[in-house]
């Protein structure tokens, strides 16, 4: 059984998305979040999960935050740290200490629009596809080594809200997409660091059009 930490800020519907898909192989071992008001706290709690609370507030230097986190973390020893709208920026010493077990998502085609505020500035740079990402966490702030990515449509008269949510419901197929196959054993790297993911020679493997809506 691989063990999964997953880490949240707000509304944890990633998190929720991943803990519904119920992976086999996979046991969420702990729900933790930075802010004691994150909202996804009840659903992981209400699913028996155990929850903590790291508050960012309570320390003097992102060093001092960072090094509780990961205590809080190696206390479940997980496999896998997952990022779930985790919205604090990690140390370069904490995301070395997680390498290549730690996944982020953005919401995002990245490598456009790192950083906040991703559907905005797709809807001001005018591009007609946006998405989001999955991608393995490294010092560079949103430019790890891409799992999976899934892009949708900018449609006539979108707005930020209309458009992110059309992103979040992918976000939800492709994280629990890329849990899955991190916990199979499937994930490895190319010469040159790309991310390849095994026994997909059948169809396309870590990209996801999906339909339009009406
Ligand atoms: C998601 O859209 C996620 O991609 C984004 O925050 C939202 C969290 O929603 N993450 C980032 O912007 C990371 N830089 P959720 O709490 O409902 O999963």
């Amino acid at each position: 059984m691989k063990k999964i930490v997953i880490l949240i800020s707000g509304r944890g519907s990633n998190m929720e998305a991943i803990v519904r898909a119920q992976i086999p192989g996979a046991a969420i071992a702990a729900v933790i979040a930075n802010r004691p008001d994150a909202g996804g706290l009840e659903f992981a709690a209400s699913h028996r999960i155990p929850t903590f609370v790291v508050d960012h507030k309570a320390y003097p230097s992102r060093d001092a935050f960072d090094a509780a986190l990961a205590d809080a973390i190696d206390a479940h020893a997980p496999d896998l740290v997952v990022l779930a709208g985790f919205m604090r920026v990690l140390t370069d010493a904490f995301v070395v200490r997680y390498s290549g077990r730690l996944l982020n998502i953005h919401p995002s085609l990245l490598p456009s629009f790192p950083g906040l505020a991703t559907h905005r500035k797709a809807l001001e740079a005018g591009v007609r596809v946006h998405g989001a990402t999955v991608h393995f966490v490294t010092p560079a702030l949103d430019c790890g080594p891409i799992v999976i990515q899934a892009a949708v449509p900018v449609l006539p008269g979108d707005d930020e809200a209309r458009l992110a949510a059309r992103v979040l419901a992918q976000e939800h197929r492709i994280y629990p997409q890329a849990v899955r196959w991190f916990v199979d054993g499937r994930l490895g790297f190319a010469d040159g660091g790309a991310v390849t993911v095994r026994g997909e020679q059948d169809g396309p493997a870590g990209w996801t059009v999906p339909p339009v809506e009406a």
